[in-house]
């Protein structure tokens, strides 16, 4: 695990900086950029990355949660250069190689649910969410989908079609893929229904079992797509007992579960998988970012007969499961479990958490801190009662965060974004914790001008 914590107290850019970022402007679609700050990145080890000027920085981000291993896990690297000396790429949709057949077999292995299972590969997240809906109707003969209000799921067509994320992502996009209804996701601290757990008796469950009674008639939905602990939404994870509800109402009307793991996946929330902590077999899981640690790939695991009521051509890429990325997502996987990492994320984790409790006494901010594992939400706020989202002010805690050396991301508006590599050390995660503490008695303080917030939009 590294050790090598970032020391220096601020980030200096020069020209050097800027210039890429003018190129940038000049030729990037502005459809592939959530702006933070000028970070060019020269190169990273472990938890820790480093800019072309030589800044450093504890990296609380992992690239969205993709970097689980840590940034360059000399096995992963080791994975990945034995095979680009044996060869880059042959598709496995003509010809065979062994590590797609092995990590496929190993997926079936490490996934909830004891039954058979078959695994088809992708590209990304959004390709693979893509995959699943397809297979959901092929299987079922029935068209509907139901997704979540806030969910975030991908931004290829059949992607975007089911996520609830926000306006902005579906404006002008009609036609979308037709049929699917949303339904409010069970957020206790931003209650849609404005009541309290248990009290409520899940009313907001209530809602998804009217439909049922008045629109939807049961058996045209082929499933129900959800992410296990809502990410992008602002880390929401659900009561149990909604997920008793919500998979007694499906498997009576056998409607499929879609579980989407691509950001709580592969021991970011303290576990395998994150259904894992509702005793959750979903019928499909959707899983990518963290599988191959950085190298493009995703995966569907499904049920076997759901994938057996569909034949090539219907679902295949011709650089899905792409050898390399087989290769290093095969070693992703024996480090996750080798070097402990689940275990290193409770650990790590409730450690972070600890150090907020008394911070939410001394910053009336700080709404509510929240999340398993290395995957935690601290919404920040207005006023607590109202829960009013404070987005200028979270901005400028994560520009100040950039500032004195960590990487620091937020979503939803108002949730500081919490996801290291699942190697961070003790010591890493006490400097970062210094540092957000330092940035937020900054902000309070009214040091961070609001030009910042010019430069930093966030997610
Ligand atoms: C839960 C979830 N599903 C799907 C996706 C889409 O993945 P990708 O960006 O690899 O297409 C994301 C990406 O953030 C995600 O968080």
């Amino acid at each position: 695990m590294n050790s090598n914590v970032a020391t220096k107290s601020i980030t200096s850019v020069t020209d050097k900086t800027y210039k890429i970022l003018e190129k940038e402007n000049k030729y990037m679609s502005y459809t592939t950029r959530v702006p933070y700050y000028p970070l060019v990145v020269d190169k990273a080890k472990g938890s820790i990355v480093t800019d072309i000027e030589g800044n450093e920085f504890i990296d609380f981000l992992s690239s969205a949660a993709v970097i689980n291993t840590g940034h360059n896990h000399p096995k992963v690297i080791k994975a990945i250069n034995d095979q680009v000396k044996k060869f880059v790429h042959y598709t496995p949709a003509y010809m065979y190689h062994e590590p797609h057949t092995n990590l496929a077999e190993k997926l079936i292995e490490i996934t909830p649910g004891n039954f058979k299972k078959r695994v088809a590969f992708g590209l990304s997240g959004s390709s693979s969410v893509d995959g699943a809906i397809k297979a959901a109707r092929c299987y079922t003969g029935r068209t509907k989908i139901i997704s979540f209000l806030r969910s975030y799921h991908g931004t290829t067509y059949g992607a975007l079609s089911v996520s609830g994320y926000g306006v902005e992502m579906r404006r002008k996009m009609n036609p979308l893929v037709p049929d699917v209804e949303f339904i409010p996701y069970p957020d206790c601290y931003r209650c849609i229904n404005n009541q309290k757990f248990p009290g409520c008796d899940l009313t907001c469950f209530r809602y998804f079992e009217n439909l049922l009674e008045t629109v939807l008639p049961k058996e045209e939905i082929a499933a129900v797509i959800f992410e296990p602990i809502q990410g992008d939404a602002g880390i929401i994870t659900p009561p149990q007992k909604y997920y008793e509800k919500l998979v007694s109402l499906c498997r009576k009307n056998n409607i499929l579960l879609i579980a989407d793991e691509v950001q709580t996946g592969f021991g970011r929330t303290g576990k395998m998988f994150a259904c894992e902590h509702f005793g959750l077999e979903p019928d499909i899981i959707v899983m990518g970012k963290a599988i191959a640690s950085g190298m493009p790939l995703s995966a569907i695991v499904a049920r076997s007969e759901i994938f057996e009521s569909w034949n090539a051509p219907v679902h295949f890429f011709n650089t899905a499961g792409n050898v390399i990325s087989c290769s290093a997502a095969i070693a992703t996987i024996d480090v996750i479990k080798e070097d402990e990492l689940i275990s290193n994320a409770n650990v790590q984790g409730n450690y972070i958490i600890d150090r907020f409790k008394p911070l939410m006494d001394k910053f009336d901010c700080i709404g509510d801190v929240r999340g398993k594992g290395l995957l935690i939400g601290v919404d920040i706020v207005k006023d607590r009662d109202t829960k009013e989202r404070d987005i200028n002010k979270t901005a400028k805690i994560c520009w100040r965060c950039w500032e004195k050396g960590l990487i620091l991301a937020f979503f939803s508006g108002s949730v500081l974004r919490i996801a290291p590599p699942l190697t961070l050390s003790s010591q890493e995660a006490e400097r970062a914790m210094d540092i957000i503490e330092e940035a937020i008695s900054d902000v309070e303080e009214g040091l961070i001008p609001d030009e910042v917030l010019e430069q930093i939009k966030g997610w």
